[in-house]
This record gives structure tokens, sequence and C-alpha cells, in this order.
């Protein structure tokens, strides 16, 4: 079973990217070969500023590495490593119809967002769905969020089989409703478009300003809480150990939380649950000649399979023509 997916590097990593896509991917190296990769092309959608697209591409990397992805056993890379995508993407927008990518929401939600409407982000999932047709990928783990764009690449490999023979694997998005949603500071999802997140890797200061900035309401310490609509609680539950979870309820519901000290505990919580991935991360930075090579291992890896799935894709519409 060959799994893939993609992060888009377009911001700091946070809590709720590593519970809700680094840690299940890292997992399911255990389960199939497995693809990652940080998908540039796709930021280039929504950020035009090379310098911090450059570092952030690093940064994913090294984060990804530190948190435990093993470039041994997983083929790793940074999308526009592997030119043969973009070709397939012309190739699929040309049988992709017009209706399916109007019904996106994603796009609408962007726009609403104040991403400027492009030619690219309106067909970003066509390059997604080149993205998972290239490497014939089985499974495709993603958030939620992702559902619609997954449809799209089915229909389209669905489309493509049928216009020109069988060519694609029609791939499955694995949704896996047991990965929590973690809440960010305001009690919104956490995500870098609310600015609402605690980062994995922020420095021990900044890492409890940020947990301080957790929006409590103003209950007394004393009197009862309802701990499954405290904000706080809902983060604290996702990272402390099963024991105390149970114990810090407890006080909740028959008083005594004290969201003030609930907070120094969930930074010092936090700071220890990434302790070992930021001495990794540490280590790596000092070596970025180690994460070059890596990513161009990882990419000469993706690219043979994506020259071979793109030999065929070229004979069977008609551009091989000698
Ligand atoms: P953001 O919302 O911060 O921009 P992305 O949309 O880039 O994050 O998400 C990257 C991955 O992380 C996706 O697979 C997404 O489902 C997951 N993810 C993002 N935010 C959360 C969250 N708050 N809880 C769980 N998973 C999340
Ligand atoms: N669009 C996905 C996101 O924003 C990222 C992505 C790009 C992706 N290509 C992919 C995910 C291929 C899975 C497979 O989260």
């Amino acid at each position: 079973m060959r799994i893939l997916s993609g992060i888009q590097p377009s911001g700091q990593l946070h809590i709720g990217n590593y519970l809700g896509m680094m840690k299940p991917m890292i997992h399911n190296m255990e389960r199939g070969e497995l693809y990652v990769f940080i998908v540039n092309l796709h930021a280039l959608t929504s950020m035009h500023n090379k310098d911090r697209l450059r570092q952030l591409t690093l940064d994913a990397a090294i984060d990804f590495l530190a948190l435990g992805l093993d470039p041994g056993r997983c083929t790793f890379w940074v999308q526009a490593d592997v030119p043969e995508v973009t070709e397939l993407t012309w190739i699929l927008s040309t049988l992709t119809p017009m209706g399916l990518l109007e019904r996106c929401h994603s796009y609408k939600d962007k726009i609403a967002k104040g991403i400027p409407p492009s030619n690219g982000l309106f067909s970003y999932p066509i390059l997604m769905a080149a993205d998972i047709l290239l490497y014939q990928a089985d499974r495709v783990p993603v958030g939620k969020d992702q559902k619609q764009h997954l449809e799209v690449a089915r229909d389209i490999s669905i489309k493509f089989n049928h216009t020109f023979g069988e060519t694609f694997l029609v791939p499955e998005a694995e949704i896996d409703d047991d990965v929590a949603t973690v809440p960010g500071l305001d009690g919104r999802k956490m995500s870098k478009s609310y600015d609402n997140t605690i980062g994995i890797f922020l420095d021990e200061k900044a890492l409890k300003q940020r947990v301080m900035a957790i929006v409590t309401d103003s209950t007394p310490v004393a009197e009862p809480k309802d701990p499954e609509r405290c904000n706080l609680f809902n983060i604290y539950r996702l990272f402390a150990p099963s024991d105390r979870v149970q114990e810090v309820h407890d006080l909740y519901i028959h008083g005594g939380a004290a969201y003030g000290k609930i907070k120094q505990e969930l930074a010092a919580i936090l700071l220890e649950y990434f302790r070992l991935a930021r001495d990794k991360r540490n280590r790596l930075r000092k070596d970025p000649q180690y994460i070059l090579d890596t990513l161009a291992f990882g990419a000469s890896r993706a690219r043979e399979k994506a020259t071979a799935t793109l030999d065929l894709v070229r004979e069977r519409v008609g551009l091989r023509y000698w």
C-alpha cells in the first residue's frame, strides 16, 4: 500500500499540525510505503516572498525530521524538485471540468480570507490531483478540510482512465475521525490564518506567553466549571498524561480548577513533550548540508516513480508522436 501526503510550508508549524497531520504521518511509516513531501508550489498560491518561502520550506523539512520522520524509511522531498508534477498538472487541467473546480469551497474560503484570487489558487486542486496520481498513491491521509480535493483527484483519475485507458489508480482519502482537531488560543480551530497557534518549537519564554494567552472565562477557582467547554482543558487533555487529565477533569466538575496553574502545568508538559525533538532539531539546524542531501536523495527517488508515470501518460494522450 502506498500512502502519500503533503504539507504546505506556509507558516511555522503548530501543535495542531503535529497532532492532526505530522504525528499520524510519521506513524504511517509502519503501515506501508510512505511518500511525504513539502508542497512549495502550492504555497506559491498564497505567498510571494522569496526569502520566506525558502526559509519555511527548510524549516518544515527540519521539523519533520526532528519529530521522527525517518528518510531511510520513506520518500521525503520538496514538491518543486520533481518538475514532472507541473506537466502532469497541465495535462490533467485539459480534462478537468470547470464546474468541478467552481464547486470547491476551499477556493472561496481562501478568497474570503484575503488571498488574491489567481488562476493558480483556483486550479490548486488539479496540482494536488497531479501530486497524488503521479506517484500512484492508494491512500491519502488528510484533514477534513481536504476531503473535497480528494474527490476532485478521484474524479480526474476516473475521467482520465475512461478517456485514455487505465493509467491511474483511484486514490482513497483517509480521514481519521479519531484525530483531534486542536483548538487554538481563542477556541476556534488552531490555524496559522487565525494567529491563534502554539508553535511546536517556540522557545521557553515565548511558549509560556502563548499558553498564558489561552482564553478562559472568569469563573472563580472554587466554582464548578464545564471542562468540555473550556478551551484550556481541551488543549490540556491532548497532551497531559491520562491520569492527570482525569484529576484535572474532576477539579473542573467539583470546583478547584485554577486556570493559571493549569496553564503553567500545560507549558511545562509541552516543553517536555517536544524536548527530544527540540534537541534533535537544534542538531539538524547546525548541519544544513545534511538536510539538503536528504531532500535531494528523496527527490531523486520520487522522480524515478514520477518519470515512469509521466512517460506512460505522454504515450496515452498522444504527446509521444514519434
Ligand atoms: P493551518 O490551518 O494552520 O493553515 P494547514 O491547513 O496548513 O494548517 O494544515 C496542515 C495539516 O495540519 C492538515 O493536514 C490539517 O488537517 C492539519 N491541521 C491543521 N490545523 C489543525 C488543528 N487545529 N487540529 C488538527 N489538525 C490540524
Ligand atoms: N492541499 C493540502 C493542504 O493544504 C496539501 C497537499 C498538497 C496535499 N498536495 C497534496 C495533501 C497531496 C495530500 C496529498 O493541506
